[in-house]
């Protein structure tokens, strides 16, 4: 049996690829590089450069592999860019998202894993956010994972063969521990990855994004979770749906909050960079606190992470930042 991972050379793709080999599967990736890198994707893996749109690419690769999952991460992530260009949004993560479930269907995949977002359920207070909580998206971003979503949920419920996960990913952070993938875009716009770039010198220092939130510090609250742990929520969630477990949609986050304050501070302590560090307005849209609930992926799927420590989220997307260097997506490893 094979997976077919899209956008597999993306961040969290080129991660997930890494863990299915090591449990011997045989990987198949497509991806159309507008962000990822070819250099990311391991060498054990089939690679085919093309959009997940392109009908020619899917029906060569459903022909030549015996697919039984899809690990579906192809898509745009960034929350500011999808308030300016919405249309590119509903294009890229929800038609294209469309057209390939629809192709799982006819080449009879059975099993579906999707890379949805706490973005689903917009600001959902200061309490730790569980499934059942209301869906608010409060950008295109997230109503274009949730619309995803609902087509999953549409399509699973006459077609008794098919079954997904949907996979609502909080703060991914950090880097493969033994160093062969990280975050390497320079476009990204997260807490952890930009405090790594002013600690090696890659930026003259930080902003914080307001201080007046209803928070014990007053900056964000937010769940941080190593990217790593999440592939390894993808593997339970692939094992579940082998074993016919029902379609689910579960929460991906450690259910720790920390602030904006506490990130930077925790980053300048592990790097021993004392960094600049300015006091900004709010960024817009920024919710006080989203902190997940995630007694269901443990519960349901058996996921049990290994790197629940902010410290160690830090350490290792610090020494993905080193290896990188000043290079614009080149391979770190050379
Ligand atoms: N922040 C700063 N300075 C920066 C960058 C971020 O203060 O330079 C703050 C933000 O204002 C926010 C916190 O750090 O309070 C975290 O911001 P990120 O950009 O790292 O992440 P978000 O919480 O905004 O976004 C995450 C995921 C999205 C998802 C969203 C909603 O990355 O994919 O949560 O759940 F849509």
């Amino acid at each position: 049996m094979t997976v077919l991972v899209t956008g597999g050379a993306g961040y969290i793709g080129s991660h997930m690829v890494l863990k299915l080999l090591e449990h011997n599967e045989e990987v198949v990736v497509i991806d159309n590089l507008s962000t990822g890198n070819e250099w990311a994707v391991s060498p054990q893996a089939t690679f085919y450069k093309a959009d997940i749109a392109d009908p020619e690419a899917l029906d060569t690769i459903f022909s030549n592999h015996k697919i039984d999952a899809i690990i579906h991460f192809a898509g745009l992530i960034i929350v500011s860019e999808s308030v300016e260009v919405p249309l590119d949004y509903y294009s890229e993560n929800t038609c294209k998202s469309r057209f390939l479930i629809q192709h799982a269907l006819d080449a009879k995949v059975e099993n579906f894993i999707f890379s949805s977002s706490a973005a689903v359920y917009g600001a959902p207070g200061l309490e730790p956010v569980s499934e059942a909580a209301p869906f608010v998206p409060e950008s295109p971003y997230g109503t274009s994972k949730l619309m995803t979503e609902l087509m999953l949920r549409d399509v699973a419920a006459v077609n008794p063969g098919f079954r997904y996960a949907a996979l609502r990913y909080f703060n991914v952070a950090g880097a493969d521990p033994q160093m062969r993938a990280g975050q390497s875009s320079r476009l990204s716009t997260h807490l952890i990855k930009i405090a790594a770039e002013a600690a090696t010198g890659k930026r003259d220092g930080l902003q914080i994004f307001g201080d007046d939130f209803q928070t014990p510090d007053g900056t964000c609250v937010r769940d941080y979770i190593h990217v790593t742990d999440l592939a390894g929520a993808h593997y339970c969630a692939l094992t579940y749906l082998r074993n016919g477990g029902a379609s689910i949609a579960a929460n991906c986050g450690y259910g720790s909050g920390y602030s904006v304050r506490q990130v930077v501070d925790a980053v300048k302590a592990v790097s021993g960079v004392d960094f600049k560090v300015t006091q900004a307005p709010r960024r817009a849209g920024d919710a006080a606190m989203i902190v997940a609930d995630s007694t269901l992926a443990r519960d349901a799927l058996g996921w049990s992470p290994e790197f629940e420590d902010l410290e160690t989220v830090i350490r290792h997307a610090l020494q993905w930042e080193r290896n990188l260097g000043n290079r614009t997506g080149g391979n770190p490893a050379g």
